[in-house]
């Protein structure tokens, strides 16, 4: 398969890259990749960067932020900030993504566990992952063409320098979070949101 990655550079898009880069074909971006690049935060860069790609037959997305803060202290440019970058830049990645997808092809976009279990701060970070969730749901309901929608949801997930199993460590890999895209991208689920 030819596959777009976003976000190939960061903790858990490395290493989807990791265990796709054998088996599929992987166009790696991010904001500062190049020659190409995108900005999930720019709805005009995520086009684009469809125009340069020709056809693909997946689409990952494993970037997007969104503020966390004490909820007291969000401010109207922090829920913008955050619905304009995690949420749309994602939403657009499958909006636009779509069009460039062979049949039968998937988009596979990331969200999270505070979607479900919020802790303090998180409540920008869940509104826009529990969003993403919604809009995966249905909008796998009309894909076309037998193209499939999924997201995963990962838990915290350890960095490299962290020895797995030290106190207050909990957390999956990231090797075993980037299995669940894997199997979402070569299964035939759609509609679903995997937690690893
Ligand atoms: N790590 C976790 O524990 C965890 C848990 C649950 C959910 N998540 C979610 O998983 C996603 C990835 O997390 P991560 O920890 O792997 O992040 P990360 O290590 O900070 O890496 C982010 C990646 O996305 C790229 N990126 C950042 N902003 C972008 C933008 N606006 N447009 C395009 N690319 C962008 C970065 O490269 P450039 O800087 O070059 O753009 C980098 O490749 C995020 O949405 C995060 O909320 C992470």
């Amino acid at each position: 398969m030819r596959i777009l990655l976003v976000g190939a550079t960061g903790t858990i898009g490395k290493a989807i890259l990791d265990v796709l880069q054998d088996r599929h074909e992987v166009v790696a971006v991010s904001r500062s990749s190049a020659p190409l690049h995108v900005d999930l935060g720019d709805p005009a860069s995520i086009r684009s960067l469809f125009n340069q790609l020709g056809t693909l037959d997946a689409v990952v997305g494993a970037a997007g932020a969104a503020r966390f803060k004490p909820f007291p202290l969000l401010k109207d440019e922090d829920y913008a900030f955050s619905l304009q970058n995690k949420l749309m830049g994602q939403v657009n990645l499958i909006r636009y993504g779509i069009p460039a997808l062979s049949d039968a092809g998937s988009i596979t976009v990331t969200t999270g566990l505070l979607a479900q279990q919020p802790m303090v701060g998180s409540a920008a970070v869940s509104l826009v992952n529990a969003a993403l969730e919604g809009f995966v749901r249905a909008a796998a309901l009309e894909a076309p063409r037998g193209i499939r929608i999924n997201a995963v949801s990962p838990p915290w997930v350890r960095v490299a320098d962290q020895s797995p199993g030290a106190p207050g460590m909990a957390g999956l890999s990231a090797h075993q979070v980037a299995l669940a895209y894997r199997v979402l991208l070569e299964g035939d689920q759609t509609g679903q949101v995997v937690t690893p």
